[in-house]
């Protein structure tokens, strides 16, 4: 272990507890998921520069979208809007009120169940089931038959090149969506089109995405704010940057320290593969994944691989080392069958028993681990999450490192970042290592509950929008 690194937290202790013929291939995996402060440098510094690639005309592997959100909110936005928010599992409709005064608003919302066959579906069948779900808000707020047209703001989290506010073209799916039809059109026209058979009186004004939302939503609440991101199915943040330092975007000759919002869209740090510590086990979920080769940091990192990550090394220490002997682990064979609440109630229990954990396992998977097999499953899952929080550092503190940030509050969203209790503590490690903080030091960048991006952070974006048109948005 090189100087600096911080002791490994389980690792001694677990393996003078297992069998000893499980100790070469616990250290084995060991060895592959532990990033060191040096690597974690190392893989920041080559980000640093894929960011401001990503900016150049040449562009590279992170797209840096940029997302016309000019600016941060003033605190004096007003107006009514609607914003849908297409998430993985839900779509969420809000209708948001901007009232007076900074952080101020009033929210309806509700939310409808996206069946897991529409993300593999018809580009068709997509923007019509969303479509049925927008008739029906309108008709609980009493607007299905309004003679203007609603405005709505539409979160979309996907990676898309935007030529205006409105407009937004699927650059590709991620998050494992893989729907015909859309990669490389405007989704605006496509779901409006859907609209307008279906004569929901709606116009899209704004395309945002999760990670522009939260930034927007939690600067408006706190202005330290300088980073949003989503830690979640996916991984990803935005952050405001000036127009004189984005070449792609000189021929549009805006004032050069005008901000603007890019959203990163960093998931696809390095699909070159040239720094980031990958396993075996990381190939075979992209080899598994509808889109091979893309989002390669993503797929280290975010919440939609961490439970194969867990559930592809406990199947190799099944197969090699007889873990879970005599047991029918065919539950365990079968792909995304642990999802990352999995390992955020594993990490939960801390107990000399691991009750939770066994009952976990035998609830699930119908596997009772034996109690060294509780210890290395525990050890395990420590190693996937520890590796994940390390690594979503690495985005963070280049970002900073890029814009000399040096301290700052970031605004965090995402199912994973609230619930996995231990991430905040170890990402907040990850960035003191990388970014160099004496001990004495209080923490000068650091991680905060994010306000909801895709409900007031978008009916934000959507007033700022409005206002920069002269209202011509709205007409
Ligand atoms: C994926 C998407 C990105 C989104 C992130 C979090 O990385 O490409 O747009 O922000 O997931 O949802």
């Amino acid at each position: 272990m090189s100087a600096g690194n911080p002791p490994k937290p389980l690792g001694c202790q677990v393996l003078a507890e297992i069998p000893p013929d499980y100790v070469p291939a616990v250290q084995r995996i060991e060895d592959m998921f532990t990033v060191t402060t040096d690597k974690l440098k190392q893989i920041t510094e080559h980000f640093v520069s894929e960011l401001e690639k990503g900016l150049s005309l040449e562009g590279g592997n992170i797209p840096m979208n940029v997302t016309w959100v000019m600016g941060f909110p003033t605190g004096n936005e007003h107006g009514k809007y609607f914003t849908l928010d297409m998430g993985g599992t839900n779509l969420r409709v809000c209708e948001v009120v901007l009232t007076d005064g900074r952080g101020k608003y009033e929210i309806v919302q509700a939310k409808y169940k996206m069946r897991e066959e529409l993300k593999s579906g018809t580009a068709d069948q997509l923007w019509g089931f969303i479509a049925d779900c927008l008739g029906e808000f309108l008709e609980e707020r009493h607007l299905r038959h309004s003679p203007e047209k609603v405005p709505l703001a539409f979160t979309f989290s996907y990676p898309v090149t935007q030529p205006s506010i409105r407009n937004g073209i699927l650059q590709r799916w991620t998050k494992d969506f893989n729907i015909d039809g859309v990669e490389g059109h405007d989704v605006v026209p496509q779901l409006e089109a859907a609209l307008e058979q279906k004569n929901v009186p709606i116009k899209i004004i704004a395309i945002v995405n999760d990670t522009t939302g939260t930034l927007i939503a939690s600067s408006y609440e706190d202005p330290l704010i300088q980073i949003g991101s989503i830690f979640s199915t996916g991984c990803n943040a935005a952050y405001m940057e000036n127009c004189g330092s984005i070449p792609k975007i000189k021929d549009k000759n805006l004032p050069p320290d005008t901000p603007v919002a890019i959203n990163t869209e960093y998931g696809a740090f390095d699909n070159e593969r040239k720094v980031l510590p990958l396993t075996p086990f990381d190939g075979e979920i992209d080899r598994a994944s509808p889109r091979p080769g893309q989002q390669t940091y993503e797929k280290m990192v975010a919440g939609l691989y961490l439970g194969e990550l867990l559930r592809l090394v406990l199947i190799q220490l099944h197969d090699t080392n007889g873990l879970f002997k005599g047991q029918d682990i065919s539950r365990l064979r079968q792909t995304h069958v642990v999802d990352s609440s999995f390992l955020a109630t594993i990490e939960e229990d801390v107990s000399e028993a691991m009750g939770d954990i066994f009952n976990l396992f035998d609830r699930q998977l119908g596997i009772k681990p034996a109690p060294h097999e509780l210890k290395i499953v525990r050890y395990m899952v420590e190693l996937i999450g520890t590796r994940a929080a390390r690594l979503y550092a690495c985005g963070i503190a280049a970002i900073c490192k890029k814009k000399n940030i040096e301290s700052c509050h970031v605004g965090v969203d995402g199912s994973v970042f609230n619930k996995y209790s231990h991430f905040r503590e170890r990402a907040a490690q990850a960035l003191r290592e990388i970014l160099d903080w004496p001990p004495d030091l209080k923490d000068p960048v650091t991680l905060h509950s994010a306000e909801d991006g895709s409900g007031v952070g978008a009916a934000l974006i959507a007033a700022l929008a409005v206002e920069r048109s002269d209202g011509s948005l709205l007409s």
